[in-house]
């Protein structure tokens, strides 16, 4: 950015040569740049690439080709065509790209913007693909290690300010149902779906907590998304899939649920938390439903894969199945591959998550966690 070398006071005689900007802009442009950092945890819906990094098999990998083709033009791990959720954000936001956590040269310089622990395939359980994944604990520890180098690098003073004006975006929770259909669901089984709900969200709390125990003030939430819309779950045959679609649908209301309650809970509980609950559901649900109004062609079939609805996740060729299809304009689907949004989609959601109106995303969006100091 041109002005970003300049000084506030420099900066100010700018703007009495052209009044055009409120002299406010100053203190915010100034604060912004400096403080607001971007803490991302959670699923593949955010992960950037940490998973290269990790010793598993391909399963929960997307560093392969066609991943990447239309904005990288490499793939670089994430789960899409092109960018994620996190890096429109960290973009509206003015901060550089957020790197794999895993992927930072040792250093604490690029930790003043934010760092991205999200493993795709992550849940907030430890028993949801377990070996395979950086689960939501270990990416809280890796975030302990962060705190660390920066109170060492800047000072206690400096890093608090840092960590309480950083927002804290998550997406977790869809593995931790999505697991159940696996063949290990036996932590699963041996409990009721509402104790089932409990446990994830009590992890996910605990998480929270633990940030917040760190100085992080500001949270921001995508709840789930309709998962028996997704390719891979249309893709099942007809007489599980509609089992599948009447359990997972039943979870992932009961979860939504209990994460507002959970949220506006906390908000009254702990002083000086506030908080960004994306309405990712409907969101998504008035996308499948009216495709042509937000400028898609196809929102059942995925872009990348094999098979009905191309719901067989082959997208790559990497994962036992050597053939796939492959559409030649990712921006008309809403599915990269049988689980994943395209680029496209991901933009729309990330908009919405950054300005939408209280009741898409709320009670603040994230432009306006962004922009408060603490
Ligand atoms: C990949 O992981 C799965 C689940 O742990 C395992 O069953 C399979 O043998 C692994 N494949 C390879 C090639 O390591
Ligand atoms: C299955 O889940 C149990 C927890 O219920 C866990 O201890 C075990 O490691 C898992 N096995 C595999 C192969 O993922
Ligand atoms: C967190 O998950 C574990 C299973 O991994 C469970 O035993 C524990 O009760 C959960 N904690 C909370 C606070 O819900
Ligand atoms: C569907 O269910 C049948 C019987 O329960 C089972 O044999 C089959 O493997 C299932 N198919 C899939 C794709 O899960
Ligand atoms: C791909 O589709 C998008 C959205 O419909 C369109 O704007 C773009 O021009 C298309 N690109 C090509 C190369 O056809
Ligand atoms: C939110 O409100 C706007 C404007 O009133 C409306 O167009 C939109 O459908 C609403 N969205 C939801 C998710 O209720």
């Amino acid at each position: 950015m041109a002005l970003a070398g300049l000084s506030c006071f420099q900066f100010s005689i700018l703007l009495l040569l052209s009044s055009l900007i409120s002299p406010t802009s100053c203190l915010s442009h100034h604060q912004n740049n400096k403080h607001a950092a971007l803490f991302i945890f959670g699923d593949s819906l955010f992960d950037p690439g940490n998973n290269n990094y990790i010793n598993t098999n391909t399963t929960f990998q997307a560093n392969f080709w066609p991943y990447g083709e239309s904005f990288f033009k490499y793939p670089t791990g994430r789960f899409c065509d092109g960018r994620l959720i996190p890096d429109f954000i960290a973009e509206y936001a003015k901060l550089p790209l957020i790197q794999p956590y895993l992927q930072q040269p040792a250093g604490y310089q690029q930790f003043v913007y934010g760092a991205n622990f999200a493993s795709s395939g992550a849940g907030a359980l430890a028993e949801t693909f377990p070996g395979m994944v950086i689960d939501l604990k270990t990416q809280l520890s890796y975030f302990k290690i962060v705190v660390k180098q920066l109170r060492q690098n800047l000072g206690d003073g400096e890093a608090k300010q840092l960590l309480s004006n950083a927002v804290y975006l998550f997406s977790i929770g869809s593995n931790d149902y999505g697991n159940t259909l696996s063949t290990n669901s036996s932590f699963f089984h041996s409990n009721s779906q509402d104790e089932y709900v409990k446990i994830v969200i009590g992890n996910s709390t605990a998480v929270i907590q633990d940030i917040y125990m760190n100085g992080g003030r500001k949270f921001g939430f995508v709840s789930l998304g309709p998962l028996g819309s997704l390719p891979g779950i249309r893709a099942l045959e007809p007489e599980n899939n509609s089992e599948v679609m009447t359990e997972i649908t039943h979870l992932l209301k009961l979860h939504n649920k209990a994460l507002s309650k959970t949220l506006r809970n906390l908000e009254t509980q702990l002083k000086g938390f506030m908080y960004s609950n994306f309405n990712f559901y409907t969101a998504a649900s008035e996308r499948i439903n009216n495709p042509s109004k937000y400028g898609f062609k196809e929102v059942k079939t995925a872009c990348c894969g094999t098979g009905p609805y191309r719901g067989i996740p082959s997208c790559g060729g990497k994962r036992g199945l050597t053939e796939f299809e492959l559409c030649k304009n990712a921006s008309e689907y809403m599915f990269f591959d049988s689980t994943h949004p395209t680029e496209m989609a991901n933009q729309q959601f990330a908009e919405l998550m950054w300005s939408g109106i209280p009741n898409v995303t709320g009670p603040y969006n994230l432009k306006s966690l962004f922009e408060r100091t603490h």
